[in-house]
């Protein structure tokens, strides 16, 4: 019988691929498959995030809650982001935790699990060239993480205290990831990174050729087989005019694009060094809406940073109401550890934050009821991923909506052009026109 490993994981894309390399080496070199059931695991993990203060609390009400389900001799082990900045704390904390594995360091799982109190959280350790083995969630979606760590030093965040320096995989590795996703069934690859839009500043082989993220994205589209691309997280800082071209022009390259605002105020951008002005944003903004027709735009947008005024916060509002933004993740701002802006002064009482963010998001509720609404009768190609209930059908179109349809699941992994005919603040319901 074969041993059995329950996985949960927090965080971002780059933490769902981390969890998928952890798979593979467990699978390939301990022998271990996945299950649903924590009850039947011998060993536990929890794939942590650290960007919010919410998280890291979630970890440990999370293991007290497998410390009841558990198996008596199931092992519990904590990577991810959370394990990098917590390390051996963790353990004094959570005795029955038996290892912490830090974000950079997941090829040393199979050490972990073999070795009693198990520490390493090294933010140094390079895995870019690591030949992690294939595990993929799912099967018309594969993960590809082009870079790993962070090289800016954005003041409200812990990445860089976590994942470390930036370095970018080489070309040949993504290359060849890319192939062995579309022949094993992959329609759409997703570029991943910190920062993708900087790939190519530093390899760990000095001596390859330089190279920017445009060049990438044109290699990869080249790949027979591939039919969409998607990357996250671009920075706005990145989006010169030869990657805004590339990202236009290339008919594999899917139009949607994050571009994390994080404030609108230039007072506050600066502080948060981000390296852009509000006016820099709204013309790459604006540029690209008038260079992609249908662009769907998402942003990050952090309130109440410590010195946001109200002023501040208007040039917020202003932001999301002249770029009108197809998807918003908005946050309140949570003091981290390790980082700069937790000492600065001025930090805002969290009911006015509480206030700011409940103001952002009712205008971006409205904003995006009239953008649905404004799908009505338009026609999309989607990428059937999900079955839903009542037999039917999800995916997104190229432009990234989520779009839902009658169907089964013949349809999955396949394309079909869906006429929307009842379009939802989160959905778009319609009917296939054409398969
Ligand atoms: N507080 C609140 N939100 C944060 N983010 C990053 N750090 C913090 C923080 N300290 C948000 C940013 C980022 C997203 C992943 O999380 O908006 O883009
Ligand atoms: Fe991802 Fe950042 Fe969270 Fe780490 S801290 S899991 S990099 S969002």
């Amino acid at each position: 019988m074969g041993k059995k490993l329950y996985i949960e994981t927090i965080g971002c894309a780059m933490n769902v691929r981390d969890s998928e390399h952890i798979i593979a080496e467990l699978r390939d070199k301990e022998g271990y498959e996945v299950v649903e059931d924590i009850s039947s695991a011998d060993l536990i993990l929890i794939n942590t995030c650290s960007v919010r203060e919410k998280p890291v609390h979630k970890l440990f009400s999370e293991i007290g809650v497998f410390n009841k389900k558990k198996k008596p001799d199931a092992k519990i082990g904590v990577c991810g982001c959370t394990a990098s900045h917590l390390g051996e704390e963790i353990l004094k904390k959570a005795p029955s935790v038996s290892f912490v594995l830090g974000a950079r360091n997941v090829s040393k799982i199979s050490k972990a699990i073999k070795t009693e109190n198990f520490v390493d959280v090294d933010i140094d350790y390079d895995e870019s060239e690591y030949a992690f083995g294939d595990f993929r969630s799912s099967p018309y979606k594969a993960y590809i993480n082009i870079s790993i760590g962070c090289d800016k030093s954005c003041t409200y965040c812990i990445v860089p205290h976590t994942r470390g320096d930036e370095i970018s995989i080489p070309p040949n590795i993504i290359i060849n990831e890319v192939k062995k996703a579309v022949d094993s069934g992959a329609k759409e690859i997703f570029l991943l990174g910190q920062n993708v839009n900087n790939y190519g500043v530093r390899f760990r082989d000095k001596t390859l050729k330089k190279m920017d993220f445009s060049d990438l994205l044109e290699m990869v589209s080249e790949v027979e087989g591939v039919e969409r691309i998607r990357f996250t997280s671009p920075h706005p800082l990145h989006m010169d005019d030869k990657f805004l071209k590339v990202f236009a022009s290339n008919p594999k390259i899917c139009k949607s694009m994050h571009m994390p605002l994080q404030s609108g105020s230039t007072k506050i951008l600066k502080a948060m060094k981000r390296g852009y002005s509000k006016e820099w944003f709204l013309d790459r903004a604006f540029k690209l809406r008038e260079m992609v027709k249908d662009v769907h735009i998402s942003t990050d947008v952090i309130v109440a940073f410590p010195g946001e005024s109200d002023e501040d916060f208007e040039d917020t509002l202003d932001v999301v109401k002249k770029v009108r933004f197809e998807q918003m993740f908005s946050f309140k701002y949570s003091p981290r550890p390790l980082t700069k802006a937790a000492e600065f002064k001025e930090q805002i009482p969290s009911d006015i934050g509480s206030q700011r963010l409940k103001t952002l998001q009712d205008l971006h509720s409205d904003i995006l009821d009239e953008i649905s609404l404004a799908q009505q009768g338009k026609i999309y190609t989607v990428l059937f991923e999900e079955l839903r209930s009542n037999d039917m059908v999800a995916g997104r179109s190229d432009n990234n909506f989520m779009i839902q349809t009658n169907g089964n699941k013949e349809l999955l992994g396949k394309f079909a052009d869906v006429k929307i005919t009842n379009p939802r603040r989160m959905v778009l319901y319609g009917d296939i026109v054409k398969t």
